[in-house]
């Protein structure tokens, strides 16, 4: 990990209890974290602009009665090998599966996965999540 540095932030009072108030919802403990994830976020967004390399996840959840679907998301993640680094299933309850799928790769390709498999009929629903790949975050 780098060395901390402190620098002095001035900051309205109203828009500091605002934040206090944001990121007590979220759970944090201190500012300083709360504020280096926004940092943090600001700079997955920024790889995310430039099409730099990121990773994430996407995790839909379809039929599972529906035999023909697995196929066709089987045939997708074989199209994205080179995006995609692992993949779990979860066999949610008697009729739902949940497939969590971990990737890397130029946000463009990334998206199109997600975009793809949720355009799937019977995929029920579909997330993205990303974050940054190693120098973004650190
Ligand atoms: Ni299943």
């Amino acid at each position: 990990m780098d060395e901390l540095v402190r620098f002095g932030v001035s900051i309205e009072k109203g828009l500091l209890a605002k934040f206090d108030a944001l990121i007590r919802r979220r759970n944090y403990t201190n500012r300083s974290e709360a504020f280096r994830d926004l940092i943090r976020e600001e700079l997955v967004k920024k790889a995310w602009d430039e099409g730099e390399s990121v990773v994430g996840a996407v995790t839909i959840v379809y039929d599972h009665h529906r035999r023909e679907l697995l196929n066709k998301i089987t045939d997708v993640q074989h199209d994205f090998q080179g995006t995609i680094i692992a993949a779990q299933h979860i066999h949610l309850d008697h009729n739902n599966c949940l497939e969590i799928i971990a990737v890397r790769g130029k946000p463009a390709d990334v998206q199109r996965l997600a975009d793809t498999l949720r355009a799937i009929r019977g995929v029920k629903h579909g997330t993205l999540s990303m974050t940054g790949a190693g120098k973004d975050v650190e």
